[in-house]
């Protein structure tokens, strides 16, 4: 069970981060067009959010299940690096990501005009692709990680 959360939350990123960035290309670069809101632009975005929350989902599987992952000795945890990440900093930084797309998401939902739905799915998508680089590489960085895999 663990394992295969492990395997699905892993490849879930390259997904996540794709729609994100097609997103994110598509919304500025219609806002700068002054181009219509399309179905395939709603879709997109929908599609986005959609694949943001399934990664939330398996998140929190892996996060009950993970051996790096422990409430038992909050000293200790705030203490060592990679408990901290996992335990602390990731869902962190995720969470505030996944809130950014979803509140980007109603925003664009909610706004009549096409300039307006753009405006809001291209900085609050931008704004939540930063914290999930950022999160990415915080853990690249420490060697918790490798950027393309495992
Ligand atoms: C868009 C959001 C997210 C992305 C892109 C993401 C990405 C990743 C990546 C790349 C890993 C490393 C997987 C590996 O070792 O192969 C990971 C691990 C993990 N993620 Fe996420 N994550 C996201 C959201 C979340 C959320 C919201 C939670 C918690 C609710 C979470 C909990 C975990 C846990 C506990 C692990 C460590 C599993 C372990 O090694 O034992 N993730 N995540």
């Amino acid at each position: 069970m663990y394992t295969g959360l492990k395997h699905l939350h892993s490849g879930l990123r390259y997904v996540v981060l794709l729609l994100l960035i097609i997103a994110i290309i598509t919304a500025i670069s219609r806002l700068i067009g002054k181009q219509p809101y399309t179905e395939g632009n709603r879709k997109l975005n929908l599609f986005t959010l959609i694949s943001a929350h399934i990664q939330l989902l398996v998140g929190l599987g892996l996060y009950a299940l993970s051996s790096l992952v422990t409430f038992s000795d909050m000293g200790t945890v705030m203490k060592t690096a990679n408990l901290r990440y996992w335990t602390v900093e990731h869902i962190t930084m995720m969470v505030i990501a996944i809130v950014l797309i979803t509140v980007g998401h109603s925003k664009a939902k909610k706004a009549v005009v096409a300039t307006a739905k753009h405006k809001s799915i291209a900085i609050f998508y931008t704004l939540a692709l930063v914290f999930i680089l950022a999160a990415i590489l915080m853990a690249v960085n420490k060697g918790f990680i490798t950027f393309w895999g495992v």
